[in-house]
């Protein structure tokens, strides 16, 4: 059984800024829940009860929101790192705060992928092949941003490539992975390492058993603003997709004390944020309107971000655009 995890939640965002100024990317709210929080739901519905939050950019903000997790239905701990120690370092790190025993095994989440992949499958194939590791893979249509990794028909495996112009595979890493204690023994404590460049790589060349649990279901990594609204919208759209979703109402999430003209049309997955204005005659599609913000009449929003306390002139025409941070 599979009782702990550790969430990568240090990451600077950079190329999330400027919404990632002022809030670490894992905070940003993704369908009105910060995206650790989908996370945690995700994880203690497969049966984990400890939780460690590796944090390093602005940790101080954790901590406040998520407090001992008991309000999550979890244990939660922080591990804080001073200067960050990369995705291997923090592995390390937050691990050594868990007590475990060399066969013991750990759930680790990049803190910037939502997916409906399937937990306990991925759980039950790594006991099943009582693997060192066990990463979560998923296809994609062009592997060619992506580090592909490779399996054989069994699942093991095969190696780890950088991103190339023709890769030979379609098979990502998919960012949740299960680390059995003997593996992350393996990663230097203190120094800056990554996970997917040194810790993985290393690992197969020294003859670990590392396996591949492949899902095509919903995946995203919400590394760039415009992921990030599409996770949003994704989410409201399909609330099957996280039980931390809540209060979705005509396809849209609407805060409170908003002023919403009847005139206006709000759907396909967007958040109104608390205190909103929207005049008569808009269209808001799919898109993120942060609080206190206003939205002139006849203005067309479409797989949009505007940031809080913004006014979007009248007669507006946005289309896929950031507005502010
Ligand atoms: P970019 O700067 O835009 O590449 O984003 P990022 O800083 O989040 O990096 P990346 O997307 O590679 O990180 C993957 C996951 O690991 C994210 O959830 C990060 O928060 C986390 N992460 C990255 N570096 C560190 C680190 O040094 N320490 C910790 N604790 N987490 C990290």
């Amino acid at each position: 059984m599979v009782t702990k995890g550790i969430l990568l939640v240090g990451g600077k965002g950079t190329r999330l800024a400027p919404l990632t100024n002022n809030t670490p990317k894992p905070m940003l709210r993704v369908a009105g829940k910060p995206v650790t929080e989908h996370q945690i739901i995700k994880a203690r519905n497969s049966g984990i009860t400890e939780l460690v939050l590796a944090t390093s950019y602005l940790a101080e903000v954790f901590e406040p929101y998520f407090g001992d997790g008991s309000e999550f239905g979890i244990s939660i701990t922080y591990a804080v790192e001073e200067t960050p120690l990369g995705t291997g370092g923090a592995i390390a790190n937050a691990a050594s705060q868990l007590k475990l025993r060399d066969d013991d095994s750990v759930v680790i989440f990049n803190g910037d992928v939502l997916s409906g992949h399937n937990l306990d499958d991925q759980i039950s194939l790594h006991e099943k092949s009582n693997s060192d590791v066990t990463l979560y893979l998923t296809k994609v249509q062009d592997p060619r941003a992506y580090g592909c990794v490779p399996i054989d028909q069994q699942g093991r495996v095969q190696s780890f490539l950088e991103k190339m112009e023709n890769p030979i595979a379609d098979t990502i890493n998919a960012g949740c992975y299960i680390f059995r204690n003997r593996a992350i023994s393996q990663i230097p404590i203190g120094q800056v390492v990554s996970v997917e460049r040194d810790t993985f790589p290393k690992l197969l060349s020294e003859g670990f058993n590392l396996f591949g649990y492949l899902d095509n279901n919903y995946w995203i990594d919400m590394g760039t603003p415009h992921s990030f609204i599409k996770a949003s919208k994704d989410l409201i759209l399909n609330p099957e997709l996280s039980t931390a979703t809540s209060g979705v109402v005509n396809d849209s999430l609407i805060g409170s004390n908003t002023k919403i003209h009847p005139t206006a049309q709000i759907g396909e997955g967007s958040t109104i944020g608390d205190g909103v204005q929207i005049q008569e005659n808009c269209i808001i599609y799919g898109s993120m309107i942060s609080s206190q913000a206003t939205i002139g009449a006849g203005s067309e929003v479409r797989d949009s971000y505007i940031a809080a306390g913004k006014e979007v002139p009248p007669n507006s025409k946005l289309i896929g655009q950031i507005i502010g941070g």
